[in-house]
């Protein structure tokens, strides 16, 4: 049996760290909330000038010397991510450049929080079927630009202004949203190989209708010009998102493609190892962790440290589970994560 096995995983976050507590010195919030709704404690911000582009980079770097090959050994890159350095081209042929590859296909995917469980699909089969013999597959996200606030030195801990009441006024009016977020990036790279370990199988599903719930209102070709000066002064360049909706979609659609992945596979959700899944809410987690009745070693988190960073979640927490000894050789592992589309998915992955 070809199976596509990952050979390596790397990742790398902005390069400030910000806790809770900086946060509300630009909004009203607190570590309290935060931590209740959310189980976040802290997340990674770029520095300006930082692009998803760098840091997947970082994270494809890492990723190759985990795997021990070399950038030229790359024959195709796939790189999800929803906050790309450019309208267009997409990142892809970005980090093609920057890792001075030749002319390898470059393939961007946008399926947000689902982008790398969609993005191991076809990698998959572009490797099972000859396509191609190594694949980079990166997820990366810069959601700072998302953000309404100016006063990014306040916010660093730097000299700087501080918002006027005014100013964290706007900031807050967002802040169900931003407190969630966090800049970084995931690599893994994924070759076919005989055998019964690798990539077992996936389910993945989208449904376009109810979108509102969670997208970017301007900013797009629906309207010209696809940005005006009235899109920036009422934040329709930052996501809307009916967090309650969410919340329900998540708890209910990951457990259900778990047990359809799992069903479709020959194996039982209690034959799991480990459930990797999309990190948007902790308590999303937990609920999906209750719902499946998995017990908490069987489970991964790291929400609390990084935030949301929607393509990058599943790479990153795979690349901490295996260097804390969590994926062992043979084991049965399960990727899952819903988000913006709205897109869903799991895989399943012999170790
Ligand atoms: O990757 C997929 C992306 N998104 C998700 O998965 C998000 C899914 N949804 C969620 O995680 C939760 O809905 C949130 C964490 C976003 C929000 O939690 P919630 O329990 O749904 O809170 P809420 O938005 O209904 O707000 C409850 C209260 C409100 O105050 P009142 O009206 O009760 O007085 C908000 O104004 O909390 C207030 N609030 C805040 N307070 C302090 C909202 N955001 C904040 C904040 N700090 N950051």
């Amino acid at each position: 049996m070809l199976r596509t096995r990952i050979l390596g995983t790397g990742f790398v976050t902005g390069e400030h760290l910000v806790k809770n507590e900086a946060l509300a010195r630009v909004m009203d919030t607190s570590d309290a909330w935060i931590r209740e709704r959310s189980g976040i404690e802290q997340r990674y911000f770029v520095e300006a000038g930082t692009s998803t582009s760098d840091l997947g980079l970082g994270a494809a770097r890492k990723a190759l010397d985990d795997a021990g090959l070399k950038a030229s050994e790359v024959d195709y890159i796939v790189f999800a991510t929803m906050t790309p350095d450019h309208f267009f081209p997409g990142c892809g042929a970005l980090l093609q450049n920057k890792l001075g590859l030749g002319h390898v296909p470059a393939l961007d995917i946008r399926q947000q929080c689902t982008g790398f469980i969609y993005g191991l699909q076809v990698s998959d089969a572009l490797l099972r079927s000859g396509q191609a013999q190594t694949v980079l597959l990166v997820g990366a996200e810069v959601h700072a630009g998302f953000m309404p606030w100016t006063q990014w030195d306040h916010l660093f801990g730097r000299p700087g202004p501080a918002p006027t009441a005014e100013e964290k006024a706007w900031n807050s009016k967002f802040r169900d949203r931003t407190v969630l977020f966090g800049d970084a990036a995931g690599a893994v790279v994924l070759r076919a190989a005989e055998g019964e370990r690798g990539l077992l199988g996936f389910k993945v599903h989208s449904d376009g209708t109810g979108f509102e719930a969670l997208y970017v209102p301007s900013c797009g070709f629906a309207q010209r010009p696809y940005v005006t000066a009235g899109d920036l002064a009422e934040g329709r360049h930052i996501p809307q998102m009916n967090g309650k909706h969410v919340f329900k979609l998540a708890v209910t659609r990951m457990p259900q493609v778990v047990r359809e992945v799992c069903a479709a596979n020959g194996v039982q959700v209690r034959d799991l190892d480990l459930l990797i899944a999309h990190q948007a809410n902790l308590r999303i987690n937990e609920a999906v962790q209750r719902a499946l009745e998995l017990p908490d070693e069987k489970v991964f988190n790291n929400i609390q440290r990084y935030g949301n960073t929607t393509a990058a979640t599943i790479p990153i927490a795979l690349d901490e589970a295996r260097r804390a000894g969590r994926v062992k050789e043979g084991q049965l592992v399960c990727f899952v994560g819903l988000g913006a589309g709205f897109h869903w998915g799991a895989a399943l992955l012999r170790a």
